[in-house]
C-alpha cells in the first residue's frame, strides 16, 4: 500500500507539473508523467541501498524497496504501452526508424524491467537462491536505470541550450529528472570509496542537487 501511495502521488504530482509546463492535459501528459515517474522511482529503488546502509534515517524505507521496484515495471510498461500505440503517430515502430539510438535504449532498459519483473516472484527466487537473485536485481535495475537516463537525455538534450539561454519557462521535466539522475549516480559510486567518505559525498551532492534545481527555476 505504501508502494503503491507512493507512485500514484509521484504520477498525480509529475503529471499536475506537465500540465502546466507544457500548457496541455491529457493522455501525452500522462505518457510524460508515466516515463518521468518511472525513471524517479527507479531512481528511488535504487537509493534506499546505499541511504540505509549509509544513514539509519532510511532504515524503515528499506522494506518499501521490492514493492516499489515491481510497480515502477508497470508504470514503464504503461508508458512503453501509450508510446507505441495509442500515441505513435507513424505506427507502432515509427519512434525506433526516426529515433533509434533514444529508442533502443528506452525499449533496452524496459526489456530489463520485463526480465526483473518475472523473476520477481517467490518460486523464482527459491529456485535462483537468494544470493543470485539479489545479485541479478541489483545489477538489472542499475543497467535499465542507465539505459532509461540514456534514452531521456539522447531524445530531449537538443531543447535544453535554448531553455538555458532565456528560462522564461518552468525547467523542462527531463533536465530535474537529469538532475536526479546525476545525484543517483554520484551517491551509488561514492560507495565505492568506503562508508565514511560515501556519507559526505551524499550530502555534499544532495546540497548541490538541491541548489541547482533551485537555481533552475530562479
Ligand atoms: C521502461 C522504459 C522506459 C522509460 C522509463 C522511459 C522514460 C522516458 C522519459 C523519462 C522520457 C522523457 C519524458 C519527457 O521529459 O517528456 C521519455 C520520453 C519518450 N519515450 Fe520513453 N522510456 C522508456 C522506454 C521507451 C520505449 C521502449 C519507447 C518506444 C516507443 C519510448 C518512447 C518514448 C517517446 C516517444 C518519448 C517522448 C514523449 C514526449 O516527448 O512526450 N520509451 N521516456
Amino acid at each position: 500500500m505504501v508502494a503503491a501511495a507512493v507512485t500514484v502521488v509521484t504520477v498525480w504530482l509529475v503529471y499536475r507539473y506537465a500540465a502546466v509546463r507544457y500548457g496541455v492535459e491529457g493522455l501525452s501528459t500522462l505518457n510524460k508523467s508515466l516515463a518521468t515517474s518511472t525513471l524517479f522511482l527507479l531512481g528511488i529503488v535504487l537509493l534506499l541501498g546505499p541511504l540505509s546502509r549509509l544513514f539509519t534515517l532510511f532504515d524503515h524505507a528499506l522494506k518499501y524497496r521490492k514493492e516499489l521496484g515491481v510497480l515502477t515495471f508497470f508504470t514503464g510498461a504503461a508508458h512503453v504501452y501509450l508510446s507505441m500505440f495509442p500515441l505513435a503517430r507513424r505506427g507502432p515502430l515509427g519512434f525506433y526508424a526516426a529515433q533509434p539510438l533514444s529508442a533502443y535504449a528506452g525499449l533496452t532498459g524496459f526489456v530489463i524491467m520485463v526480465i526483473l519483473f518475472l523473476l520477481s516472484n517467490a518460486t523464482i527466487e527459491r529456485a535462483l537462491g537468494p544470493k543470485l537473485w539479489w545479485k541479478l536485481q541489483y545489477w538489472g535495475a542499475r543497467l535499465a536505470f542507465i539505459a532509461v537516463a540514456f534514452h531521456m537525455i539522447v531524445l530531449k538534450y537538443t531543447g535544453w541550450g535554448a531553455w538555458f539561454a532565456d528560462k522564461s519557462s518552468l525547467p523542462p521535466l527531463a533536465i530535474l529528472a537529469t538532475v536526479f539522475a546525476a545525484f543517483v549516480l554520484v551517491v551509488r559510486l561514492s560507495e565505492l570509496f568506503g562508508p565514511r567518505a560515501a556519507r559526505i559525498v551524499t550530502q555534499l551532492s544532495f546540497l548541490a542537487a538541491t541548489g541547482f534545481t533551485a537555481w533552475l527555476f530562479i
